[in-house]
């Protein structure tokens, strides 16, 4: 018997059983993974997914499959979205949405502080397409208000943005975007939906990289795009049908099982990065401490506005970062030198200035020197995971002596 999902209200409810019903067949509490690629039709069905009948849901998994229908069902109730679309990583999500809507001639207004994949892909890709790219400090909502005009189809910002924990404001951001007639997209990878609901400050449109925080586990690849609205038939049809990068059922089972602990890991997560940020700040070692939840963070107030959880992404800057960074990858004994985010175990990396601005970053002139005066040289980022913070100080400490 189907459960009563009224009672599924609150975020810790939610994580662990949206989406989820158990076993018709076996009454079986955990959710089944379905790994079959094909489905028994009890009618003759369509070939082409654009002949699709609503009430043969799964016939192809491609097009459809219940493990991946679970966790889509469990992130549109975390995020408030009326439906979700999950894809194979972060940017199969990000360019199934990009490229679903944007046309030639269309102007995409984006913030120049983005996951580096992402930058490149707007940098190097949409131009080629015809897209035309405006990358500015959106940070700054005066930049936002002189770039948004009639012609811009799309605007997409990343809060916290990856390396420098930078914030934008979803809501004025949206309002401005909506009153020239465009649309918002927020990646909120950093934040995850224990931090922030975008769609419920007036975006249209939620990105998330699934294999950081919500999947957690380091363990599995997955992206997310959630919103309301035809604009997700087409991000359906074409972005994840036709263009392919669909997640396996592996995996997005993987990913909801690690939802289950979301609510719990990002409290941990936010606690053990207070404590290493308000160690590093008294560092002699370290020059700045970047971290949305520290009252030193320029945009502390908008933090504890927009956000219920400050997250675990702390960067930090100090001299001789370059060199600093092969000692950091040698002599760290908790740390995992290691690319990528929101795992249950602490990962440091070092990500240079100069590379970010010759190979993705699209600033220069005043937005560099913007950019410089917080970053410098480069930054460590550092993803703060569940150990036990005195262990995480010590290891950095000791990895920063001479
Ligand atoms: C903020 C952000 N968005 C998107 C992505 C891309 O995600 P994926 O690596 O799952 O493709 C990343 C990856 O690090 C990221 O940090």
């Amino acid at each position: 018997m189907a459960r009563d999902k009224r009672l599924i209200r609150g975020i810790q409810t939610k994580a662990v059983h949206a989406g989820e019903e158990p076993d018709s067949v076996t009454g079986a509490s955990a959710p089944n993974i379905v790994m079959s690629s094909t489905f028994v039709v009890k009618e003759p069905q369509a070939f082409s997914a654009s002949g699709r009948d609503p009430n043969t849901p799964y016939v192809y998994s491609r097009w459809a499959n219940p493990t991946v229908q679970q966790l889509q069902e469990k992130l549109a109730s975390l995020e408030e979205a009326e439906r979700c679309i999950c894809f194979a990583s972060g940017m199969a999500a990000t360019s199934a949405l990009l490229f679903s809507l944007l046309q030639p001639g269309d102007e995409l207004v984006i913030s120049d502080t983005n996951y580096p994949g992402t930058a490149e892909l707007a940098r190097q890709s949409l131009p080629r397409l015809g897209v035309n790219v405006v990358p500015i400090d959106t940070s700054y909502l005066p930049n936002v208000e002189n770039a948004v005009s009639s012609k811009t189809r799309l605007v997409w910002i990343e809060t916290p943005a990856n390396p420098i924990l930078r914030l934008c404001d979803i809501a004025a951001i949206a309002d401005i975007a909506h009153d020239a007639g465009s649309e918002l997209a927020v990646d909120s990878t950093f934040a995850s939906p224990i931090a922030t609901r975008p769609l419920t400050m007036g975006a249209d449109y939620v990105v998330h990289s699934l294999t950081k925080y919500i999947g957690g586990h380091g363990d599995a690849m997955g992206g997310a795009v959630l919103g309301s609205g035809t604009s997700m038939d087409l991000i359906e049809s074409e972005g994840l049908i036709h263009f392919g990068g669909t997640i396996s059922p592996f995996n997005a089972w993987l990913i909801q099982r690690g939802i289950a602990t979301l609510p719990l890991r990002m409290e941990a997560h936010q606690r053990n990065a207070m404590a290493v940020a308000s160690f590093l700040e008294k560092h002699q070692r370290v020059e700045a401490v970047l971290y949305p939840g520290l009252p030193s963070h320029p945009q502390h107030d908008l933090a504890s506005k927009q956000m219920d959880n400050y997250s675990g992404m702390v960067s930090i800057r100090v001299s001789d970062g370059e060199v600093l960074a092969k000692k950091l990858a040698r002599e760290l004994k908790v740390f995992h030198y290691a690319v990528s985010l929101g795992h249950f175990r602490s990962l440091i990396y070092w990500i240079s200035t100069e590379e970010l601005v010759s190979s993705s970053y699209h600033i220069e002139g005043t937005q560099l020197d913007a950019y410089r005066s917080i970053a410098g040289d480069g930054v460590f980022r550092m993803s703060i995971g569940l150990e036990d913070p005195d262990d995480l100080c010590a290891d950095i400490d000791q990895a920063l002596s001479e």
